[in-house]
């Protein structure tokens, strides 16, 4: 609904904030994962110095979430540690499974929704020892403790079986850069297949014992648009790009998925290019997956993150589109944020994507819940804190905090459930970016997948 230009949300909406164990807990307890591994040996990605942000430290989760509570949000996205609840199989840490329950109370206390991931890219090291996913048998390792974790946690209804099995098939298993490294076709086939096979064991294990929970798989999108949008044959190629690429893994199994959780970020323009045709190897996991692609990828020009990928939000609506067509789910917002160190771009990527969220829910697509990545900057994988995604900014050395300016804006959205557009644009938005931000919310408006430029100029109609 729009009154007197606020766009409003439907009260049932809810907004939140999302982070993982191994990005927030830091070593301390008995935690052995595949990644502490591997971080031991490549002991230049987070320094001795750096302790972060400590969630496992009693006290430093429960601020963080009071300061989420504190912005108006009502759910909280976290994950377990299966190598600290099963640190070797079948031995379960009572302690473990303790502060996770202290966590969760207090999400609850605050007001808030927990959401939880029972897989979030680590996996203990007895697992890594017999081949992580590729092997058939931690299918059933998985879903043996995801039917455990849920019995145990009967205040938690909302539950995410795995994160991005797609990202994971890419970056450790048909590349190097993710333990398990295996850089296999043949491996990365056998865990794809596994993941989805863990996941649909899992929920049928889980709806026997909490038949009311809700439970989703959740993926990250990087979307795709013609670069030459006149182009039939370019445009077509961009929609089979995202067809095989980005939407055939939610395709595995819908009739086992209560929702579908979206990770989006980014989004390129493809150029066809059939002059220079080949096919070529695409290197890097954060500019693009390792994906095997006709053409050439190009970069939008948008504002970019700190990563350099390109703020995009035209293309988060048209993936809400597409997905609501492919899975007809309700859809949650599992993640969605920018690397933005000073906070320059945060506020703009904000705006602009919840307003492409509001047009998504005003077009009858269900998408039911945002949560913005991330609470606090965390480790961002292998390229440890040198990438911020939270809303608190972290100083990793002495692990203080500092609410970002940008997180004002999103209690504005969040604590009263609507956008008003002028007023925000004009409070919290660098002078420079308004009216390229005003002209981009037009468009999201009218309902128009469109880019204009930093410059001004209107890419595509
Ligand atoms: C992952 C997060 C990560 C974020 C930003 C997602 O792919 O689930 O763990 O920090 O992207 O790169």
């Amino acid at each position: 609904m729009i009154v007197n230009g606020v766009l409003k949300f439907p009260s049932n909406f809810h907004f939140g904030s999302a982070t993982s164990s191994f990005q927030v807990e830091g070593s301390s307890g008995n935690r052995y994962t595949d990644w502490d591994k591997f971080f031991a040996e490549k002991n230049e990605i987070v320094k001795p110095s750096e302790i972060g942000p400590q969630w496992w430290v009693k006290g430093k989760a429960e601020k963080d979430i009071e300061q989420m509570a504190g912005l108006g949000l009502r759910m909280q996205r976290i994950s377990f540690e299966w190598a600290r609840i099963e640190p070797t199989r079948g031995e379960i840490d009572e302690e473990a499974i303790q502060r996770y329950k202290e966590i969760i109370k207090k999400i609850i206390d605050c007001g808030m929704i927990p959401i939880v991931t029972i897989n979030h890219f680590t996996l203990p090291i007895w697992i890594a020892k017999q081949g992580s996913w590729a092997n058939d048998k931690t299918v059933g390792d998985f879903a043996h403790f995801a039917k455990f974790i849920v019995a145990r946690f009967p205040e938690v209804n909302e539950w995410i079986t795995i994160n991005e099995p797609n990202i994971l098939v890419a970056t450790a298993y048909l590349s190097h850069y993710f333990p398990p490294r295996s850089n296999s076709i043949f491996k990365a086939i056998a865990a794809g297949k596994n993941m989805w096979e863990a996941h649909r064991r899992a929920y049928i294990k889980i709806k026997r014992i909490a038949p009311l929970s809700k439970v989703g798989v959740c993926f990250a999108f990087r979307w795709n648009r013609a670069f030459n949008h006149k182009d039939i044959f370019e445009r077509f190629y961009a929609h089979i790009v995202n067809e095989f690429s980005e939407m055939s893994y939610v395709r595995g199994a819908p009739d086992k998925m209560d929702f579908i959780g979206c990770n989006f970020y980014t989004g390129y323009f493809l150029d066809l290019n059939i002059s220079k045709l080949k096919v070529r190897r695409i290197k890097g996991i954060h500019s693009v997956p390792d994906t095997l692609l006709f053409g050439e990828t190009k970069t939008p020009r948008a504002y970019l993150s700190d990563y350099g990928w390109p703020i995009v939000p035209g293309f988060f609506l048209d993936l809400l589109r597409k997905l609501h067509k492919a899975t007809k789910k309700p859809i949650y917002i599992t993640e969605n944020g920018i690397a933005d160190a000073d906070d320059s771009h945060r506020a703009y990527y904000l705006i602009t994507h919840l307003v492409a969220l509001w047009r998504a829910i005003h077009e009858e697509i269900p998408v039911e819940n945002y949560m913005h990545w991330s609470t606090v900057d965390n480790i961002e994988w292998t390229e440890g804190y040198s990438k911020s995604f939270g809303l608190l900014a972290l100083n990793p050395i002495t692990g203080e905090r500092k609410l970002r300016k940008s997180a004002l804006l999103y209690k504005e959205i969040a604590s009263k459930g609507e956008i008003d557009i002028e007023r925000l644009v004009h409070e919290f938005l660098p002078k420079g970016q308004q009216d390229v931000a005003l002209k981009n919310i037009q468009n999201l408006l009218l309902g128009k997948v469109r880019l204009i430029t930093p410059e001004g100029q209107e890419l595509y109609s």
